[in-house]
């Protein structure tokens, strides 16, 4: 098995890591999960450090290290507010000091984009980008891709419509650094003209010939694609996106884009959801995304048993 270090962005990576180990792991980690857990994580220590709000992310790992039988020592939820990053302390001395406490991981949610890297950079024990800013969310795209994996049993030769506020959301930029180790994917880009994906993203499709396309209507391509990727906009990021508030309603996934979608697609979302997904679509099979949020739990499961053991 893979013995993992730092998780900072999904570029670090590969098709053979995805299909050959972190899926099948996944995939027993289940099984542990819903037998009452294990204890192979005995005496392992896990900090969880979150500078922004979180449900999932953090929930799912403390309970993934707890159902492998190690422990949450330190967790902090708004660490912004009540660590010493009120009085003005650096990331770097957090986790140096961190570090001095014997952490064997520390999970990690920064304000700004290159948090974790810079994290990393002094941390003797592994960081886990948990979410940095703007910029990556790499344990999502994992679990997106195992989502993916699970409901449709292929990731090559799909398309993707990855839809919303995709100028600031983290997930959809994370999730195509990942989708396109697969051969012959195609993603569409739905936004409005305000929060379309940034130009390094499009960079690096270009660049690795992945086939992409923008549009700001949903409806239209619907019928197309094999998943629909929602996600909300980011107000927390500072962005007023006016114009993405006017015409997203070109964006929501109701009822008709359901009637237009194939019998075999699905609807995932990172979630939180707002009011991007209507909440009649939650009865429809291909909505995905509780789903997608469960398979977190058993994939970061994964993840803590490659890094710890
Ligand atoms: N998907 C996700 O990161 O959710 P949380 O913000 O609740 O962790």
């Amino acid at each position: 098995m893979i013995k993992l270090h730092h998780i900072i962005e999904s570029q670090q990576f590969n098709r053979h890591f995805l299909e050959k180990e972190l899926f099948p792991l996944a995939k027993e980690m289940e099984k542990i999960a819903k037998q009452g857990g294990s204890d192979i994580l005995s005496g392992k220590k896990m900090f969880t450090l979150f500078y922004e709000p979180s449900t999932r992310t953090r929930a799912s790992f403390e309970i993934a290290m707890s159902l492998l039988g190690g422990k949450v020592v330190f967790s902090t939820e708004n660490a912004r507010q009540f660590s010493s990053a009120a009085k003005g302390e650096t990331i770097e001395d957090t986790i140096k000091i961190l570090n001095d406490y014997l952490p064997d991981v520390i999970v990690l949610r920064y304000d700004e984009q290159g948090g974790a890297k810079r994290a990393a950079e002094i941390s003797r024990a592994p960081i886990i980008n948990a979410g940095d800013g703007a910029g990556q969310h790499p344990t999502q795209a994992l679990l997106d891709l195992y989502t993916i994996q699970k409901e449709i049993n292929k990731i090559a030769g799909t398309s993707i419509a990855m839809v919303g506020d995709l100028a600031n959301g983290r997930t959809v930029r994370s999730l195509s650094y990942l989708y396109v180790k697969f051969p012959e994917v195609k993603i569409y880009f739905i936004s409005s003209e305000s929060a379309k994906m940034k130009d390094d993203i499009k960079d690096y499709l270009k660049k690795h010939n992945v086939w992409f396309e923008e549009r700001n209507d949903l409806r239209e391509i619907a019928s197309k694609v094999d998943i629909i990727y929602q996600t909300r906009t980011q107000k927390e990021r500072g962005a007023l996106l006016e114009e993405h508030e006017k015409t997203e309603s070109f964006c929501i996934v109701n009822q008709e884009v359901l009637d237009l979608m194939k019998k075999d697609a699905i609807i995932m979302h990172p979630l939180p959801r707002v009011d991007e997904i209507s909440p009649e679509v939650d009865f429809d099979p291909r909505a995905a995304y509780f789903r997608q949020a469960e398979n977190g739990l058993y994939v970061r499961m994964a993840l803590l048993k490659m890094i710890l053991l």
